[in-house]
């Protein structure tokens, strides 16, 4: 329960593609790790394989390609997400840039995960631009979102290192798994009603973050010790 409301936080949830991320969110309510309930599934891909991880009735999607600009879906999509009244809206894999406004609508609520160690590699192909650069470890990111493509200030990350031969592919099989449990715990705090932005900055029971949280090996955020 949330401890403002007395009732559980209501999740909306924005997925493109295959929803594991939507699935670990699932899978967290259904053992009481995340005391929460999803509310709406949402897609601009009406074939998107993640909306078949939910009932029907929590479904709602449209072709985005079919309307006349990002504006024009965007506000259709945030009229659909507000009739549900979400606590919170999280991007799980959900591939399109969301515009200022529905930004704007949803301010201080809208969380993305992004398979990178923000502000490394925005955009795609993060796991072989890691690979590229030679670096030594990788990660996700969860953050707040802004109309700038995976921009928007840090909240948590979890790392992981890159093994020698490591594929793209290889890279984003072990992060996977860490990517879901930093959701989870990410959307555990924000349930809980411990965390907040306001002007570009992350509070966490009141307290400004100066650096992304860090996912342990138990799943747990700790204070980070990266810039
Ligand atoms: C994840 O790696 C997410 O970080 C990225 O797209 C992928 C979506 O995976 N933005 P899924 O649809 O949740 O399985």
């Amino acid at each position: 329960m949330s401890p403002s409301t007395g009732r559980k936080p209501r999740l909306a949830v924005l997925v493109s593609g295959r929803g594991s991320n939507l699935q670990a969110v699932l899978d967290a309510i259904a053992d009481d790790r995340l005391d929460a309930e999803i509310v709406g599934v949402f897609s601009d891909r009406p074939g998107a394989a993640a909306l078949e991880r939910v009932p029907l009735a929590l479904r709602w999607s449209a072709e985005a390609r079919a309307f006349a600009d990002r504006a024009v879906f965007d506000a259709v999509l945030a009229d659909a997400v507000d009739a549900v009244a979400p606590d919170w809206v999280f991007c799980a894999g959900y591939m399109r840039i969301l515009g200022h406004a529905f930004v704007q609508r949803f301010d201080g609520r809208l969380l993305n995960v992004h398979p990178s160690l923000l502000p490394r590699y925005k955009g795609l192909h993060t796991h072989a631009r890691a690979l590229e650069a030679g670096d030594r470890e990788h990660g996700a990111s969860v953050h707040f979102v802004v109309p700038e493509l995976d921009a928007g200030t840090v909240v948590a990350q979890a790392r992981i290192p890159v093994l020698p031969g490591d594929s793209a592919e290889d890279l984003a099989m072990r992060l996977l798994p860490e990517e879901h449990r930093l959701v989870v715990a990410v959307l555990a705090l924000a349930s809980a009603g411990r965390l907040a932005e306001h002007g570009g900055q992350v509070q966490l029971d009141g307290q400004t973050l100066f650096k992304p949280l860090e996912l342990d090996s138990d799943g747990i955020l700790h204070p980070g010790s990266h810039s």
